[in-house]
């Protein structure tokens, strides 16, 4: 039986094209690393799979108050993210492999990690909850919860509104805390800074400036008005827990 490792072509190492030689035909699959290819073997090339793929937000274009134009530019920063996410996850996996895990350059890009893997997940949480017809459901589950938790349901937007409208870069999110239920809205500072630990995002407002300015302007509060005319509120409910 042959053994097992990946066989990387040229001296370059392209992280999104890497072929891995399969070969066959020898009572099973193996891959090959490095060394002489058996004449008898079959060989055929597979591109790696990356860890994560952009997903499509295109439904999302005609929603009131978000034009056509800033969706689309944001749907490509997002994809930005993914893209940088795999390549933070596969540099770091290669320089692990090459034993460099002790370097700053190592240090640095597994800061990087959570700046990029947050970039991406929190716009997928902020995108599906965006595309909703009707207001939240004032007899469901999370209304209850939001008058239990904050004294009404004006209180808890008029909280989430106000942390939306801080200066700065970055998320509010409605947090559940899992060890108690309870609900907390908190400011995120960029994509990473200042997420409570062990908590369920429900709720997700982006107030980055490419959120809003191409259409609003420096009126954030505006763009917050038509952010809440579009949640999905079924989405929002249906996280909780
Ligand atoms: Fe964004």
């Amino acid at each position: 039986m042959a053994g097992t490792g990946i066989y990387e072509a040229g001296n370059e190492r392209d992280v999104w094209r890497r072929e891995i030689l399969t070969l066959t035909g020898f009572g099973g699959e193996a891959l090959l690393l490095g060394g002489a290819v058996p004449a008898r073997a079959q060989i055929k090339k597979e591109v790696r799979v990356m860890a994560y793929t952009a997903k499509d937000y295109l439904k999302l274009l005609g929603m009131e108050g978000l034009s056509e134009t800033l969706l689309k530019n944001h749907f490509t920063l997002y994809q930005g993210y993914v893209t940088n996410t795999n390549k933070v996850l596969d540099a770091l996996e290669q320089m692990l492999k090459e034993g460099k895990s002790g370097t700053p350059e190592f240090a640095e890009m597994k800061r990087r990690q959570g700046w990029e893997f947050n970039g991406m997940r929190l716009h997928e949480y902020y995108f599906e909850n965006l595309g909703g017809k009707t207001g939240i459901d004032k007899d469901g589950r999370l209304a209850k919860k939001l008058i239990e938790d904050f004294g009404s349901y004006d209180a808890w937007e008029k909280d989430f509104k106000a942390t939306g409208t801080m200066r700065g870069i970055g998320w509010v999110v409605l947090y559940q805390d899992i060890t108690n239920g309870k609900l907390i809205n908190f400011w995120i500072n960029e994509h990473d800074v200042s997420h409570p630990a062990g908590c369920n995002p429900l709720l997700i407002m982006d107030v980055f400036e490419h959120a809003f300015m191409l259409d609003y302007g420096l009126k954030r509060a505006d763009y917050i008005g038509a952010f809440f005319k579009n949640i999905d509120w079924k989405v929002v409910e249906a996280r909780l827990k």
